[in-house]
């Protein structure tokens, strides 16, 4: 199987709700943070795949106006409850009332969650109970409807300062710098305990490295509330004048030019490794654990200037100290995820410079405007 265009394949012919669609099965998904970044993507890669999606997502950290772009995209309505996941009543509501329809939710996809480094570093507790909570939660409904199919939003970050460059999912876990990194690596230890007690689960951890870039359409992105964390939107903050210059964190690191690496990832191939990753669900995998990254290594430097002759831009910036908690080198090898799923990622830095721009420049104040 490839996604490019082709998202059939096989169906188990034990897989219980799975419906005969055209020529391959597809699946009722019921997406949790699905109006965040990586959700509003996934949703369009889902439709396309002719999976029906349902959103659940408090807008805790998104807004209503992501669902309607892609609405725009899809060209139809998407089915959305307002809910969070820590809210059993309404979370059992919503797998009642896709029940009552007829066709149950078959899968899980668990993006919901808080995801800022540094305010989990002062928040740890909020983030520890929303974060966990949400999935103790979520999980005890699936369970208790008959839905025993997940997959999780995990991260690279759970590997800590690797063991091994490229990063295989043999690599140990190492130990994370952050409360957010740590709810990752507990949620991927209570998942992989929840299907050990019970064989009929089938869990996904999909650890991401780092998502930046954009839907073409240049209608949905990412919209970081106040002063961007990450990489990317700071760089397209910059260029568009909000901020007066990117601080680059450290430039003596055991890298090629000093700053640090990272295997950048367009959120459109993540998006597509979802849809791929529904494959272990219908093969009844079990347990299935994948890297989802290019396999390439781009240091900060080397990601501003791509930035810069793609979109015909100047980035200013300056060296600042190293930011605590960062490693040198993180990037994986995603021979796994090919080799299982036939996923592969197919857009390189400059689609994903090209693409976060285009979000950016359309959209100068995110979705408020
Ligand atoms: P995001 O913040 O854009 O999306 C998360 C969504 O979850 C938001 O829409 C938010 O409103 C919602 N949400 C949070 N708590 C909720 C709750 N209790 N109930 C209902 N909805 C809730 O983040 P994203 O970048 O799209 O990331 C999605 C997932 O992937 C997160 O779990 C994140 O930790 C994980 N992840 C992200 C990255 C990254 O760099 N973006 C990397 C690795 C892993
Ligand atoms: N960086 C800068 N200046 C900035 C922001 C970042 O130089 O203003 C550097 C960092 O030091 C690092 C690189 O850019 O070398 C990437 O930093 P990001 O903050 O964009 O990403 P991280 O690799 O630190 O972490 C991200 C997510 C985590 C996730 C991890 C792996 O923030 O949640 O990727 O998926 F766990």
């Amino acid at each position: 199987m490839t996604y490019d265009g082709d998202y059939s394949f096989s169906p188990s012919s034990l897989y219980t709700h799975a419906r005969k669609d055209q020529d391959f099965f597809t699946m009722k998904i019921l997406l949790t943070g699905g109006a965040g970044y990586i959700g509003s993507h996934t949703i369009v890669e889902l439709d396309r795949a002719g999976h029906e999606v349902v959103v659940v997502d408090n807008f805790v950290n998104s807004q209503p106006e992501a669902l309607r772009r892609v609405e725009k995209i899809i060209g139809k309505k998407v089915k959305f409850y307002e809910a969070d996941v820590r809210d059993r009543e309404a979370l059992s509501k919503v797998f009642e009332a896709e029940g009552s329809t007829g066709a149950m939710i078959d899968a899980v996809i668990n993006f919901a969650g808080l995801k800022a480094v540094g305010e989990s570093v002062a928040k740890p507790l909020e983030y520890y109970e929303n974060n966990m909570n949400g999935v103790f939660v979520l999980v005890d409904v699936m369970r208790s409807h008959g839905c025993k199919n997940i997959i999780f939003s995990s991260s690279a970050t759970v590997y800590g300062d690797p063991a091994m460059i490229p990063i295989t999912e043999e690599c140990p876990k190492g130990q994370c710098t952050n409360p957010y990194g740590w709810t990752k690596s507990m949620l991927e230890q209570v998942l992989m305990d929840v299907q050990k007690a019970d064989p009929e689960w089938n869990v996904v951890l999909l650890r991401y490295f780092n998502p930046i870039g954009a839907h073409e359409s240049g209608l949905i992105g990412e919209n970081p509330n106040g002063i961007p964390n990450n990489l990317m939107p700071y760089i397209t903050q910059t260029a568009i004048g909000m901020r007066k210059e990117l601080g680059v964190f450290g430039d003596d690191y055991p890298t090629h030019d000093g700053t640090g690496v990272r295997d950048y990832i367009h959120v459109v191939d993540l998006a597509c490794g979802h849809v791929c990753a529904l494959k272990a669900i219908s093969e009844k995998k079990g347990l299935a654990i994948y890297n989802l990254g290019t396999g390439h290594g781009y240091s900060v430097l080397d990601v501003v200037k791509a930035f810069e002759k793609v979109n015909g831009l100047k980035v200013p910036y300056s060296i600042k100290p190293r930011r605590p908690g960062d490693i040198a080198t993180c990037y994986c090898d995603p021979a796994k995820a090919k080799s299982e799923l036939g996923w592969e990622a197919k857009f390189g830095i400059e689609e994903m410079c090209r693409d976060s721009w285009r979000f950016q420049s359309n959209n100068p104040k995110g979705y408020e405007a």
